[in-house]
């Protein structure tokens, strides 16, 4: 007797996704980026792939897609660290309209190495005399091998044409090269840091986005809000959304749903909204409150559930963080909400139409 099995199942581990298989990487993908990099003891971060940049320039980011609201972050987070900072979607960058020189350090963050945008940009900034940092998944990718410097995010392969892990590893290499570029790392901070991969899967093993993707699977439309540091995360949450289930999905700045996008809010369009202590959690309130008069049903992403429970129809909890790394946590609700929306419409998760993996075409 002979059982049939097919390679890629097998690859999946059980999972019926590709995708869902590296949302539970996470913890794994965020452990081995912070390997051997934080120390706590001596309370630095020891990240030897960026020891040698002193910046006295601006810090610009160029990134696409998932990648783009990685850069986001991490730029407030150096921001926040005193260093100037700016971001680009590498295919609006041109070295020639944004002010570079030799004390310009450019970041591309690109899982891949290969997004033909990214290498583009980072190739102008080359040329204008700036100082580029690749940060990246890929040993020997284009990113890797022409930047002057290399930061990996050691997430391991994925093969989900969705980012999932990625974004995760990004955040949190991102956060490291913020404190080891500065010196600024806190104890607390270097404490969450290490606190992340177990508080990860705690949201995996507890998540009830199963069950806000069964009441919300038939809206036509899913907005996502955030502010601060929580903002890059609402972006991303949006992103997800369209990616894997085809649907109209936008996320916004929370102060911004009152210049317009409000009104395409309804009792028909669930809003996601991220509360977390650190981003400003008290003016989003005041946005959620705005969708709630138009009968928006509100999913509060939150680690401050005693604050926003009654003003939410649901909540999707994460544990406690350094207020910095909370969005980090509250990513990982929203990948699960999108994921089981999708799966319950039987999209092609791991490669959804028209959408490639890496696009090395401009
Ligand atoms: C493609 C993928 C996205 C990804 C983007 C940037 O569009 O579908 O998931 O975020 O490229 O990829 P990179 O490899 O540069 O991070």
């Amino acid at each position: 007797q002979t059982i049939s099995w097919d390679p890629e199942d097998a690859a999946k581990s059980g999972y019926d996704h590709y995708m869902k298989k590296e949302i539970h990487e996470q913890p794994r993908a965020i452990r081995q980026c912070l390997r051997g990099r934080v120390d706590e003891l001596e309370g630095h971060i020891a990240l030897e792939e960026v020891a040698a940049l002193e910046p006295e320039g601006t810090v610009q980011f160029v990134a696409c897609g998932t990648s783009y609201h990685a850069a986001r972050y991490g730029a407030r987070l150096l921001r926040q660290r005193g260093v100037q900072t700016q971001s680009f979607l590498a295919s609006e960058y041109t070295a020639d309209a944004v002010p570079v020189s030799d004390e310009t350090l450019v970041v591309g963050v690109t899982q891949s190495g290969e997004t033909a945008d990214t290498m583009r940009a980072l190739r102008e900034a080359n040329g204008a005399g700036a100082t580029t940092l690749a940060l990246t998944n890929t040993v020997g990718s284009s990113a890797a091998r022409e930047c002057d410097h290399v930061c990996y995010i050691r997430a391991g392969p994925e093969i989900g044409v969705a980012a999932t892990k990625t974004f995760a590893s990004q955040q949190v290499a991102l956060a490291l090269v913020a404190g080891a570029l500065t010196g600024d790392a806190s104890p607390a901070f270097l404490k969450a840091l290490r606190e992340l991969p177990d508080q990860v899967q705690t949201i995996l093993d507890s998540s009830r986005a199963r069950e806000i993707a069964d009441a919300y699977v038939d809206a036509d439309a899913y907005f996502f809000i955030g502010r601060g540091d929580a903002a890059p995360v609402a972006l991303e949450g949006a992103l997800k959304m369209k990616e894997i289930t085809y649907k109209h999905a936008e996320g916004f700045a929370a102060g911004e749903l009152k210049h317009g996008p409000l009104a395409l809010v309804s009792g028909e369009t669930p809003v996601f909204a991220i509360l977390t202590e650190g981003s400003k959690l008290e003016k989003t309130l005041g946005n959620v409150k705005e969708v709630e008069a138009r009968e928006a049903p509100v999913v509060a992403v939150t680690d401050a559930p005693e604050k926003v429970g009654r003003y939410a129809d649901h909540v999707l909890e994460v544990p406690s963080s350094h207020p910095q790394l909370t969005p980090v946590l509250a990513n990982v609700q929203l990948q699960l909400v999108s994921y089981w929306v999708a799966n319950r419409l039987g999209r092609s998760i791991d490669k959804p139409r028209n959408l490639a993996k890496s696009v090395t075409v401009e």
